[in-house]
């Protein structure tokens, strides 16, 4: 499994992690996805499956690196602090790696919700700041709002068949060094399954590329998405079987070539 910096913290994190929204695995997807490299697990208040995470790491827990949210329905200043505590259980850990405002939400004050996440960074029960869904605009105030804390991720929409974050959020995270988190990395398995819906031209792209590599059209799309120096993935899956599908999409790379053609049929 590869590794990326987290933003620019010297703390490393793999390049495919394990998404839990409607996740109804059990924990043998996720203990299967630790034991091959990724430790990363993506979850959220809103998620409920924070508990599961929080069974499948039960003596683990020092490997992993989880992320879990805020709801972005509970962005008052000690709504947060109670949110983070409840996460705290439900995973039954002492800390949280990466605490994320899950959606930004304009009838909250953004200053309340970030001086409740510096106080828990402060405190130790989060090592690091991110957010989700945060345009550019909203990413620079809530960063504003952090006096001794910097925002080292933005978890967004990415995968080839959406693609609107390369206009601006995606460079604008590279040069500010912080990590892009690709939710949705398979575009909720259409970019497998639909080739209706995609069109036959790009389909026949992805597959025959599948095929030069060796790959699947999964692990090529989520190769093609880590192929951004500050993306990592998320893919959810239910099953052992795609989830050891899904983290054979690092160790190897698309070439230059193969990224252009991908860039181009989408
Ligand atoms: N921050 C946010 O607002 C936000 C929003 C959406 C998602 N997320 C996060 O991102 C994670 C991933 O996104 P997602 O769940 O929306 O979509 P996704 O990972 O793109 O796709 C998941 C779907 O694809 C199927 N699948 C998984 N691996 C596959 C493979 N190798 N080939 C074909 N199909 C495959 C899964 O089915 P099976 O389970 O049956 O394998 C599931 O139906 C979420 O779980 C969550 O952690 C965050």
């Amino acid at each position: 499994m590869e590794l990326k910096e987290l933003g620019k913290t010297g703390v490393m994190i793999p390049e495919i992690g394990l998404g839990t929204w409607r996740y109804r695995g059990g924990v043998e997807p996720l203990q299967k996805g630790i034991e091959l490299g990724a430790t990363l697990i993506d979850t959220a208040e809103g998620y409920y499956t924070e508990d599961v995470v929080g069974e499948a790491i039960k003596g683990v827990r020092e490997k992993i690196f989880i992320a879990t949210k805020v709801s972005g329905r509970h962005l008052g200043h000690d709504e947060v602090l109670r949110s983070c505590e409840q996460s705290l259980y439900e995973l039954g850990t002492d800390y949280i790696d990466l605490y994320q405002v899950h959606w930004p939400n304009p009838s909250y004050p953004i200053k309340g919700t970030m001086d409740a996440m510096g106080k828990l960074a402060d405190r130790g029960f989060i090592r690091f700041i991110g957010v989700s869904n945060f345009e550019i605009e909203e990413t620079e105030e809530a960063q504003a709002c952090l006096n001794n804390h910097k925002i080292v991720a933005n978890q967004v929409r990415y995968n080839l068949n959406d693609r609107t974050i390369e206009r601006d959020l995606l460079p604008y995270c590279e040069e500010r060094g912080i990590t892009v988190l690709a939710y949705t990395p398979l575009d909720d398995g259409n970019l497998t399954t639909m080739p209706r819906v995609m069109g036959k031209g790009k389909m026949s792209v992805l597959k025959e590329i599948a095929e030069e590599t060796n790959k699947t059209m999964g692990q090529v799309a989520l190769n093609w998405c880590n192929s951004r120096s500050n993306v990592v993935v998320i893919p959810k899956s239910n099953s052992i079987t795609r989830t050891i599908e899904n983290c054979g999409a690092s160790g190897w790379r698309l070439t230059d070539e193969q990224v252009a053609r991908l860039d181009e049929a989408f």
